[in-house]
């Protein structure tokens, strides 16, 4: 999998790719990505990626040419053409299960937005698809982007080792998780369920099935809802 990030603030998408589980599995190249600082591709020289909206209105708007210059940089580097993703509070809003459709692409190109947007010309010209990480406006596309390339590379082969899966955890079988517990046994007067001391594979697992149908019921009943569904198409 290949991600290219482009942005006007490449330092601040470093910083958190280069990190934690993110920074590992670049190192470890299960995952190639890229940030791009859309001023490289401008031709004048103030470096200008934006200017006032035609019809007026408050704001800059970003331009088209050199964002388009950067994506064609990207797939002559690559010698593809990348799955085109721009972050949007007008896009379709990420979850889980669309995580997984990107992680089974080859190539993803992430194009953060700022001011009052961009120039729409581009978006009809190389976005295949808006995406949005919530109701909600954030000053530019680079968290959603961050929090979309980690949503998606974590899915990669080989990213998550084996106690860190990603099978048992919320929204992957459309269920949240269950409680999870660690030493000691008992802090501040809470005990640890008796079930999860007794070594007893099969009430473990029965115990925390019942307990993320518990969860789900109580925290997320659209999501509780949607599972009863889907299993009782199932019968
Ligand atoms: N840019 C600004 N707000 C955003 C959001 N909620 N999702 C994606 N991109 C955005």
């Amino acid at each position: 999998m290949r991600i290219d990030i482009a942005t006007l603030f490449p330092e601040m998408c470093e910083a958190v790719l280069g990190e934690s589980i993110l920074g590992r599995a670049r190192k470890n190249n299960l995952v190639t990505v890229c940030c791009h600082n859309i001023r490289d591709y401008t031709l004048d020289r103030h470096n200008r990626v934006d200017d006032s909206p035609y019809g007026g209105g408050k704001g800059m708007v970003m331009q088209a040419d050199p964002i388009f210059r950067c994506y064609e940089a990207v797939c002559e580097l690559s010698g593809d053409k990348p799955h085109v993703i721009y972050l949007s509070p007008q896009g379709r809003v990420l979850t889980q299960q669309i995580a997984v459709e990107y992680s089974r692409m080859e190539h993803l190109f992430l194009l953060c937005g700022h001011y009052e947007g961009i120039d729409e010309r581009i978006i009809e010209e190389i976005v295949d698809e808006e995406v949005s990480i919530g109701d909600y406006v954030l000053t530019g596309g680079e968290l959603p982007a961050l929090v979309l390339a980690d949503s998606v590379i974590r899915l990669c082969d080989g990213v998550l080792s084996g106690s860190e899966c990603f099978e048992q955890e919320s929204h992957y079988n459309g269920l949240l998780e269950y409680p999870q517990y660690t030493r000691p046994e008992e802090w501040h007067g809470k005990r640890v369920p008796d079930v999860l001391l007794s070594g007893h594979h099969a009430n473990i697992e029965s115990w925390r099935m019942e307990q993320s149908l518990k969860r789900t019921e109580t925290k997320r009943p659209d999501m509780f809802q949607e599972f009863q569904r889907r299993n009782s198409d199932k019968c």
